[in-house]
């Protein structure tokens, strides 16, 4: 008999549904909240809200487009935390109260493990090309920047972590600031194709071990800013390429800096990148240049696995359904953990 999983997550901005019968993915449908653009950044209670708007929809186009019913379903995996409180409240409530009717199991999904086992995501046609246990991984998103030793999927050790702000998050800073936009990540990525990455030299954090720190850089890039304004008031629009392109590089340096140390360190070739801001192709570049250069294995997710998908939430949750690992309708979200 098969395994179909319906993953469902919303754990930020995004309202996400998506079918997985053993192990391929049918159908993954993801609706993004154009509602926090105009507040340069997610707005929690909004957010919420739209999730509420669009959870039943989202779902409904996700068994369709799979050709999957409800009743053909095996278990349904949501994503139980870490991320905002009240949109994971929704996808909870609604993947308890759907598994419930339909008495079937419920998987929890830690959103992090999910971004890290985006890539065993199968694809119908796709070829599969999946990292081999123990395998490094650097997860870096909006919200957390970490270097995890994967040793199989339900056995994750976080090796190295930021101790403030997450990669994604200097990213986002520094773009609002230029009055580029949010999010900053694509808008940075994309003028940074254009620009000299040597223009400007921005501080480096100086953290011992394999941790990761970007709110020194973000503070130095918000006070350059502030004396080249004062001289130049539209430094920004003269100079957006060149500074997004030294932005990223450093942050890009910083990243990889401490990445090599743990491979070096490890032994471990085979090294993953994960999460939002590994949709950035000046951070998809370095790791290339990387697997030439020290004969590293990389895995490099394609773009739709990279920000928050329920794709990575139905294969974690078909791992653990095969593994029985079945969760009890009295478990709570959860705002703030990393990977156990
Ligand atoms: O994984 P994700 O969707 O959400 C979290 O779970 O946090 O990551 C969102 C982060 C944002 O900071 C966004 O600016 C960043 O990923 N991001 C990028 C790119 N696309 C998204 N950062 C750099 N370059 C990109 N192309």
């Amino acid at each position: 008999m098969s395994t179909i999983i319906l993953g469902i997550e919303s754990s930020c901005d995004d309202t996400s549904a998506a079918v997985i019968k053993d192990g391929v993915l049918l159908s993954s449908v993801i609706a993004s909240q154009a509602v926090h653009e105009a507040y340069g950044g997610v707005v929690p209670e909004l957010a919420s809200r739209a999730h509420q708007q669009n959870i039943v929809p989202v779902v409904h186009e996700a068994l369709k487009r799979a050709g999957v019913a409800k009743e053909d379903l095996s278990a349904i995996a949501f994503t139980r935390g870490p991320g905002l409180m009240g949109s994971l409240l929704v996808g909870v409530s609604f993947a308890k109260g759907l598994a419930r009717s339909l008495d079937i199991p419920m998987v929890e999904v830690n959103h992090l493990q999910g971004h890290v086992l985006a890539h065993f995501i199968q694809e119908p046609d796709g070829e599969n090309v999946q990292p081999k246990y123990p395998f490094i991984c650097l997860l870096v998103s909006g919200g957390n920047s970490q270097i995890i030793r994967v040793n199989a999927y339900n056995d994750m050790e976080v090796l190295g972590q930021t101790i403030d702000d997450a990669a994604g998050e200097a990213i986002d800073k520094c773009s609002k600031v230029m009055g580029l936009g949010y999010p900053g990540g694509p808008i940075i990525d994309k003028l940074a194709r254009q620009g000299n990455p040597e223009a400007f030299k921005f501080s480096k954090p100086h953290i011992p071990g394999y941790d990761y720190s970007f709110s020194g850089l973000k503070t130095s890039f918000l006070y350059s800013l502030r004396d080249w304004m004062k001289e130049d008031p539209d430094f920004v629009e003269h100079h957006k390429t060149d500074l997004a392109a030294s932005l990223e590089k450093t942050i890009v340096d910083i990243l990889m800096d401490k990445l090599r140390k743990v491979v070096k360190d490890t032994g471990i070739k085979e090294v993953a990148v994960a999460g939002g801001v590994s949709a950035n192709n000046g951070l998809r570049n370095a790791f290339r240049e990387h697997a030439k250069k020290y004969g590293w294995n990389i895995f490099i997710p394609k773009f739709g696995y990279t920000t928050d998908n329920a794709a990575m939430i139905a294969i974690t949750g078909y791992y653990k359904f095969l593994d029985k690992d079945f969760c009890t309708i009295d478990k709570p979200a959860y705002s703030r953990v990393t990977i156990k």
